[in-house]
């Protein structure tokens, strides 16, 4: 699955998701432009990166329509059309159930995750060659439901959504749009709300999943890197669950 020398955008890159991909794609020299709203986490990506590729990094707030059409310009004006696309950045809130859920987080989450997403794709996809592939970060939580989380899993469904429509409609382009749907990955997002779901216990979500572990950002990158590649090539408005079995039984 060769990605040398191709062009690949990916946002909330910094995160424990983002930087198993970015590693992965440079390791494998693709040309990264890596986009996150953390400028120190970002200061420290290019510091620390290594491999083959060329890596491009840019604050911006997936949120605000002005700043995504800036990343998606620059990166265009950069290296010319972009072939892959990881969209990525993505929040969680506190744990409550719905009907004490704060209207506010409500809306912050469906912001980055669902608006975010959306944005992404509406100033990206013009800018991508023909034939390229778009891999939209879902959840576990996309297909299932998840007590006291109603906003994630509302966007996390969302974001298969669009992902089916976008599919539908890039198809003549034969550019290629997928969902990734990770389960309970080892990082702060699955830590934190595990403190909060079974707080008092000794459980974690490894116990939830029948492979009895959590998954780590690099399972989750062989999937993304599957879903860029060639080798992914017929598949497309599909989601593709890396979670150990979590959306099983
Ligand atoms: N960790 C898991 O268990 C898990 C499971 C399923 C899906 N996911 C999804 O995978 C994606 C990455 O998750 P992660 O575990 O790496 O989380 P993370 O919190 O480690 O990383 C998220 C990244 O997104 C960035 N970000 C947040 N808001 C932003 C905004 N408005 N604009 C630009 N960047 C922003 C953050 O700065 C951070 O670098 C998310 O969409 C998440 O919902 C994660």
């Amino acid at each position: 699955m060769s990605i040398a020398g191709r062009n690949v955008v990916i946002t909330g890159a910094t995160g424990d998701i983002g930087l198993a991909v970015t590693s992965r794609l440079l390791a494998q020299g693709a040309h990264v432009f890596a986009v996150d709203l953390n400028s120190e986490t970002l200061e420290k990506l290019r510091h620390d990166s290594s491999g083959n590729g060329v890596l491009e990094t840019h604050v911006a707030d997936v949120t605000d329509a002005a700043q995504v059409r800036e990343y998606a310009n620059r990166a265009y004006s950069l290296w010319g059309p972009i072939d892959g696309f990881v969209n990525n950045a993505g929040i969680q809130t506190p744990v409550r159930p719905i009907v004490e859920f704060p209207e506010d987080d409500f809306d912050r989450v469906i912001a980055v995750n669902v608006r975010g997403v959306f944005l992404g794709m509406k100033y990206v996809l013009p800018h991508m060659r023909d034939g390229g592939s778009v891999v939209n970060m879902s959840s576990a939580l996309g297909v299932v439901g998840g007590a006291g989380i109603v906003a994630y899993v509302a966007s996390k469904h969302a974001i298969i959504g669009m992902t089916k429509t976008a599919a539908l409609e890039q198809g003549s382009r034969g550019i290629r749009v997928n969902a990734a749907a990770p389960g309970p990955i080892a990082g702060k997002m699955t830590f934190k709300l595990a403190e909060e779901v079974f707080a008092g216990t000794s459980k974690s979500f490894a116990e939830t999943v029948p492979l009895g572990r959590h998954g780590t950002p690099e399972d989750v990158a062989g999937l993304v890197m599957y879903l860029l590649s060639d080798d992914s090539s017929y598949a497309t408005g599909t989601t593709h669950a890396v979670d150990g079995g979590f959306t099983t039984a």
